[in-house]
């Protein structure tokens, strides 16, 4: 391993940045720390901070074997500041900089560009914390429970990351967007959270494993963005978090598939064809395809907002500056200037949807939105309806329209279907119910989410995982409660 890239344990902060020489920057991180344990004790998963959880902790940053696991109780895990290592010779791969050497200090002409792109990713993180942490008290399993925690201080770590490049690379804005990161909170009426989808509540587990699926998959998308910025320390830290975020969208997915399993086993077993049928499938204590269908149109239509306007003059500016590319940008084959070329972007156009050609520069979100929504179908197909189409259900559950729902951008304006068909405000009141989750619903759902916390045990409406987290056993006490 290279020196420059290993982590010092031995301090409060584990790190591989080389805090100790750095006695300012680590004065600063030290005395937000205990700001930060006040918020995770505070606002962090509730009624399971003393308990001892089976998790996985970052110790290197080598792609093979970079965390180990072991039993801890949260508040004494070790949070740390990980950077990828960093590739020789790296050049700025886009904008007006391409082909520029790397920064490795922030460019005076795009610092406060560059703040609110941190500030804004470093938002999300604590936010989605926030969002889940009454789930413990529901926990289909000590396996779901554990996984549940694992993304809470994977995400907080995520919030170590950004409040590290704050602070050592902004100086006093820096430390006061590090305390405000701490100070908003989820669905705070004063002091929200900075982005829609980041207030919203996740009452429940379908809510919980939907979100870690669809939003934390934004969360893959604004990462690989930021991962190709001509800041190096950015980029270094994104592609760190990347590691981790596959975790996260592994658990919603199989999340879901496991829900999914279990709906279809006892359909089947009851002699049910039609999945339509939820007077009798919902006795059978399992959450009927139609609602699933209706959650994911929920949870897809909020996280498309997060990409922002479809045709946006900030993402112009911060490609051209050469901050935040495209998805897989050292990948794509072009001039990556974008100066001439167009991009097709779906609008709203005298009260129809069309496509129309637009300059590329202006539609980079909308662009990041057509990778994300390709990379989430291709996810439902393969790991969700496979199930269901074993199971030999005539029900495929597939994305909504990106005009369906939405809050930001050109379709905030109008009202569609599931399938784009333009709807007026009236027929949207009377039917929405038919798209989105009822009242009825949720409630039916609330009143699954009964807590199972005996090892090995799994609640009715969710089958038991293929393997074990660290490949243990079915019956591991991933959660020890009995202390
Ligand atoms: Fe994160
Ligand atoms: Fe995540």
């Amino acid at each position: 391993m290279a020196s420059d890239i290993a982590v010092d344990y031995d301090g409060l902060i584990p790190n591989n940045v080389g805090l100790n020489q750095d006695p300012r920057l680590r004065r600063a991180l030290e005395s937000w720390h205990p700001s930060y344990l006040d918020w995770w004790k505070g606002r962090g998963p509730e009624g399971f901070q003393d308990h001892l959880v089976y998790l996985r902790t970052a110790v290197s940053v080598e792609p093979e074997g970079w965390a180990k696991f072991g039993y801890v109780r949260m508040p004494d895990y070790r949070w740390g500041i990980l950077l990828a290592p960093p590739v020789a010779d790296r050049a700025i791969g886009f904008g007006a900089h391409q082909g520029e050497p790397a920064w490795q200090e922030v460019p005076g002409e795009y610092r406060a560009m560059l703040r609110r792109l941190i500030t804004v990713q470093g938002d999300t993180e604590p936010a989605s914390v926030e969002q889940q942490r009454q789930l413990g008290a529901t926990a289909p399993s000590l396996y779901d429970l554990r996984n549940l925690f694992q993304v809470n201080v994977e995400e907080a770590r995520h919030l170590w990351a950004m409040v590290y490049l704050l602070q050592k690379y902004f100086g006093r804005d820096g430390r006061e967007e590090a305390e405000d990161l701490l100070r908003r909170r989820s669905g705070d009426r004063d002091s929200p959270r900075l982005l829609g989808a980041f207030n919203e509540a996740t009452p429940d587990w379908l809510a919980f494993f939907m979100f870690t699926f669809f939003t934390d998959r934004d969360g893959k998308m604004q990462l690989h963005a930021l991962a190709q910025s001509g800041f190096d320390p950015l980029s270094r830290t994104c592609r760190f978090m990347l590691t981790e975020e596959a975790h996260h969208m592994f658990i919603g997915q199989s999340g879901i598939a496991r829900v999914l399993e279990r709906t279809c086993t006892a359909m089947r077993e009851a002699g049910i064809d039609d999945p339509y049928d939820i007077d009798r499938v919902r006795p059978l204590g399992v959450i009927d395809l139609p609602t699933m269908q209706k959650r994911a149109n929920l949870h897809f239509s909020l996280t498309l907002d997060l990409f922002g306007s479809e045709i946006s003059s900030n993402a112009a500016n911060a490609y051209n500056a050469g901050l935040k590319g495209r998805y897989l940008e050292d990948q794509i084959d072009d001039d990556h200037r974008l100066l001439d070329g167009t991009y097709p972007v779906i609008r709203l156009r005298e009260g129809r949807i069309v496509r129309e050609e637009v300059a590329a520069l202006s539609a980079l979100n909308m662009r990041l939105r057509d990778d994300y929504v390709a990379d989430a179908a291709s996810g439902i197909d393969r790991w969700w309806n496979r199930i269901i189409e074993r199971a030999g259900f005539d029900f495929r559950l597939k994305l909504p329209h990106v005009a369906f729902n939405r809050h930001i951008g050109e379709f905030a304006p109008i009202e569609t279907d599931p399938d784009g068909n333009l709807l007026s405000a009236a027929e949207w009141e009377r039917r929405k119910s038919e798209f989105l989750p009822s009242a009825a619903d949720n409630a039916f759902v609330a009143s699954l989410m009964r807590p199972v916390y005996e090892s090995g045990k799994f609640a009715s409406w969710i089958a038991p995982p293929r393997t074990g987290i660290d490949s243990k056993p079915g019956d591991f006490e991933y959660v020890k409660l009995a202390d």
